[in-house]
């Protein structure tokens, strides 16, 4: 199994190109089970979660092919006559469960595996399966998979979410396109990955009012057709690397940066001294001084501070001078990079969904795994400014989200690179 070795060796200049968004790669290709007419999706991301999706939907019937090095994927449903997602393949990822919805607005019925447990925390299902019960579906757990049929097809209906779930509202913005009537999500999600979603439906010939805000309404109609998408650009991954400047020094500018995809984010750098400026070509980020300023971080639901930049920014704060605390609000349990970074002479203190993080002047090389996708690249930026070497184990979960990573950072400089791990 690969790992990955990093330097820590000063300053980093250059650019960065950011990929196509995964999580929003994610719900558009499920998309394509709403139609028979062929959906294209340019600015993908070449990762290993997409080609999990893409295993997924051929099992479902559906034909993928990749174009261009995987940046374009052409996906027909036409002879999609499948409506079971079998546990082998959902289990590999959580976001499997975004075809739930299609399936049951195509087929009038669906089987999908639940994806089981989650290294970041329970993650369970209920709000998708509240919200379809209210649009007509009868919904049974049944060994392990969810049995959901609409004997009489979906119906709109008005459905107050619990709390603002990125997939459930995924989930029921594509169910309701084809259900009969107007579907409204209250206390909906706003990520940007949603009002992606949102588009590429409309150009779908779907009728979607209010994405990017807490209320959506959809009006449902009898067909879909085909259309053409780029995917929106990864906030995730543009944050990620916004981080390798503050934490090694040095200016990098991010090709495609978007301020209004990272604007809590960059805030919070802001007052942990850092600069970020929009360019002609998207982001560029300096730090402004040798010290990093602590700053409390708590993470919501979008527009506040994303859970998936949590880890990398908590890596940042390792060596800032004085306490942050940085509180998790969307899974109970992912600070599971926190012991490695201790391993790497950080000083954190875990309580439930706090951590206390004293800084301190310069973390140690060392070798470290993670359990998680974010969690493991933080380890990469805390291992840039670190004196010696890591060496980071457990590369697939890299794999998932990040692409061409080693290449990015040494194109501004970075001394990392991918080994065969010996035994
Ligand atoms: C998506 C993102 C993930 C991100 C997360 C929060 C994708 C593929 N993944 O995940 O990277 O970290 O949003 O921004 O887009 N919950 C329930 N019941 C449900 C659904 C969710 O209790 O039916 C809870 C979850 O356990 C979790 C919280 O709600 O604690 C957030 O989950 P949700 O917003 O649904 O995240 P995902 O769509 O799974």
């Amino acid at each position: 199994m690969d790992s990955i070795v990093v330097k820590g060796n000063g300053a980093l200049n250059g650019q960065i190109p950011i990929a196509g968004a995964k999580n929003a790669c994610l719900t558009l290709m499920p998309a394509t089970l709403l139609s028979d007419e062929p959906l294209t999706l340019t600015n993908a991301p070449r990762l290993s979660d997409i080609a999990t999706m893409t295993q997924l939907l051929e099992s479902l019937g559906a034909e993928v092919s990749s174009l261009d090095d995987g940046h374009v994927i052409v996906l027909s449903s036409h002879k999609a006559d499948n409506p079971v997602a079998h546990y082998d393949i959902v289990r590999k990822m959580r976001a499997s469960n975004l075809v739930l919805g299609p399936l049951l607005a195509r087929h009038g019925q669906a089987t999908v595996s639940l994806p089981g447990g989650c290294a970041i925390g329970a993650r369970p299902m209920d709000i998708h399966t509240d919200a379809l019960t209210a649009m007509g579906a009868e919904i049974k757990l049944k060994d392990g998979y969810l049995h959901a049929v609409a004997p009489k097809g979906l119906q709109g209906a008005v459905i107050d979410f619990p709390f603002a779930s990125v997939g459930a509202t995924e989930n029921i913005m594509m169910a309701a396109t084809l259900a009969k009537g107007t579907t409204v999500i209250n206390n909906a999600a706003r990520e940007p990955e949603i009002v992606d979603l949102a588009d590429c439906l409309r150009k779908m010939g779907a009728q979607i009012d209010g994405d990017g805000t807490s209320s959506i309404t959809i009006q449902g109609v009898d067909r879909l057709h085909g259309a053409t998408h780029p995917v929106v650009t990864d906030r995730i991954e543009l944050g990620t690397y916004m981080l390798a400047p503050a934490i090694a020094g040095g200016e990098v500018e991010l090709l495609g940066g978007r301020m209004d995809l990272v604007a809590a984010f960059a805030e919070k750098l802001d007052l942990a001294g850092i600069d970020v400026s929009e360019t002609a070509n998207g982001l560029k980020v300096k730090r402004r001084g040798d010290l990093i300023n602590a700053v409390d971080v708590v993470t919501e639901p979008f527009p506040g501070f994303p859970t998936d930049l949590q880890a990398q920014m908590m890596a940042l704060l390792c060596t800032a001078n004085g306490v942050s605390v940085l509180e998790e609000k969307i899974f109970e349990n992912r600070f599971m990079h926190a012991p490695e970074l201790i391993r790497m002479g950080a000083n954190i203190d875990v309580q439930g969904g706090h951590a206390t993080v004293t800084g301190v002047d310069r973390l140690k090389g060392a070798p470290v795994m993670a359990t998680d996708l974010r969690a493991s690249v933080s380890l990469i930026l805390a291992g840039l400014a670190a004196e010696g070497e890591t060496v980071i184990s457990r590369v697939y979960h890299l794999d998932r989200g990040y692409e061409h990573v080693v290449a990015k950072l040494r194109g501004v400089g970075a001394k990392i690179e991918r080994i065969k791990q010996n035994g």
